[in-house]
């Protein structure tokens, strides 16, 4: 383990610049630190590239039949194969955005096609290649409707699934009353003394907390004006100062960091919680299984926001290039040596993830033995030969911090449980409004210039 003081960032700079802008504010901060503050090992680039997803994948000739019908009906001769290929939606689309009435370009044709078609008319007037651009016209508009009713179903989908489950957890609470204060936000809400006593690592506790010696409250040492919701709620925005960072996190390996976050015996809690969540909702057949359970989903919003705000936005910001975190999702992910409904994985493969940074929060259980954490080259620079791993084994209470296109997996587990909280975090209005998805697709290099026009180079 690598303590961070000893990576030599530079620390100082970082100082003078929280000094003077105070570590409490009220909007963005955009200049809150510069290049050359602490941050991880070529921070600026870390974020945001390769495909998304994406996986180590073996190339086995079985596809489901989803695929072979996709497969089919993409089989065309002259390559235009926006159902398979999504860099060519991609330029599509790129055309609707770049050519004033995309679109018109074609409609007289196709309607002098239309017409030729029920009229029985040949079609040698017609030139291959203007018969290939309706081709290519109807499929896009075929796959973009696909698309739209693929994305509509499926939101409507989750949205059926979570009222389901919502609306079942009065009947959870009933059978299981001890779980009522995860649901009570006036219990974590309102005083941070009850987070301190119940939930938090002491490592938190003892560096983000003070107590007021006025009031004999335990307030947070930065906003300390502010109230929980305040915070909770990123009305007021939480700022942390090198030096207390430094003390709360390691370095595990390249660019991956540790922070204590939670007690053990709230990762115990939070454990009977899903583990009896999940028992309850396998009892009836008739709603769909949650393939993750996602707390929040469910109705506890706080443990995610207090993850978000007070750790994982002020924390990126300092590691990652000044990054603008602005949206999260958390679920968690259960293994055991012998998968079940409450544990259905026992490893899993090498993948990165569709995330900006990810927190993956062990929660134990104790006595778990494998299911470490192997850490891989960044998605996009994958080399072809076997993935170059350090391994990291997971602690209960510990977050593990990395960059969500970092390669990672999850090696079997051999005895025990294990479970993970995962939170996702993306930033729609900096990275990914910066780079171009369709360069993400085809693994361009950055010195290349964009196949999708200037506006990207
Ligand atoms: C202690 O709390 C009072 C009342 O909320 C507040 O006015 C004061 O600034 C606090 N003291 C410190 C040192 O934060
Ligand atoms: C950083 O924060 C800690 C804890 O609030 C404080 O003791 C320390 O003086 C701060 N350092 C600077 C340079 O602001």
């Amino acid at each position: 383990m690598r303590n961070i003081n000893n990576v030599g960032w530079g620390l100082v700079i970082l100082v003078i610049q929280v000094a003077t802008i105070g570590l409490c504010s009220w909007k963005i901060q955009a200049e809150s630190s510069s290049s050359d503050v602490m941050k991880a090992s070529n921070a600026a680039t870390l974020l945001g590239g390769g495909e998304i997803n994406e996986k180590l994948r073996t190339f086995q000739t079985a596809i489901n039949d989803a695929d072979k019908e996709k497969a089919s009906l993409a089989d065309e001769p002259n390559g235009f194969q926006p159902r398979i290929h999504k860099a060519h939606l991609w330029h599509a689309l790129e055309g609707l955005d770049r050519y004033p009435n995309y679109f018109d370009r074609w409609k007289s044709r196709i309607k002098s096609r239309e017409q030729s078609e029920d009229h029985s008319v040949s079609h040698n007037k017609d030139s291959d290649d203007e018969e290939k651009e309706i081709d290519d016209l109807l499929k896009l508009e075929h796959v973009l409707r696909d698309t739209a009713d693929a994305v509509r179903r499926e939101r409507k989908r989750i949205a059926q699934q979570r009222t389901t489950w919502m609306q079942k957890i009065p009947n959870f609470l009933q059978e299981h009353p001890q779980f009522r204060k995860f649901w009570d936000a006036a219990l974590y809400g309102e005083d941070w003394g009850k987070w301190c006593n119940g939930i938090l690592h002491p490592k938190v506790q003892e560096l983000f907390f003070t107590t007021n010696t006025t009031t004999g409250a335990i307030q947070l040492k930065t906003c300390s004006d502010a109230t929980v919701a305040q915070v909770l709620s990123g009305a007021v925005r939480v700022e942390w100062n090198v030096s207390l960072l430094t003390e709360l996190l390691d370095e595990e390996c390249s660019d991956v960091y540790s922070i204590p976050i939670l007690s053990d015996a709230f990762c115990h809690e939070l454990i009977q919680l899903v583990r009896s969540l999940r028992l309850f909702f396998a009892q009836d057949t008739t709603i769909e299984q949650p393939r993750f359970f996602s707390l929040s989903q469910l109705g506890i919003t706080w443990l995610d926001d207090f993850l978000f705000r007070v750790l994982l936005y002020p924390i990126s910001i300092h590691l990652f290039d000044n990054i603008h975190l602005d949206s999260y999702h958390s679920f968690v992910a259960g293994y055991a040596a012998q998968p079940n409904c409450v544990t259905p994985r026992q490893f899993l493969v090498p993948h990165t993830d569709d995330s900006e940074v990810t927190l993956n929060l062990c929660l134990g259980e104790k006595d778990f033995e494998g299911g470490l954490l192997e850490f891989g080259p960044m998605r996009g620079e994958r080399t072809k030969t076997k993935l170059q791993t350090d391994t990291v084994q997971p602690r209960i209470g510990y977050g593990l911090l990395h960059v969500g296109r970092l390669m990672h997996q999850v090696t079997p587990i051999t005895s025990g449980d294990r479970f993970a909280y995962i939170v996702w975090t993306r930033s729609w209005t900096d990275t990914r409004a910066k780079q171009c998805p369709c360069c993400w697709l085809n693994h361009r290099k950055e010195t290349a210039t964009c196949i999708c026009g200037p506006q990207w180079n």
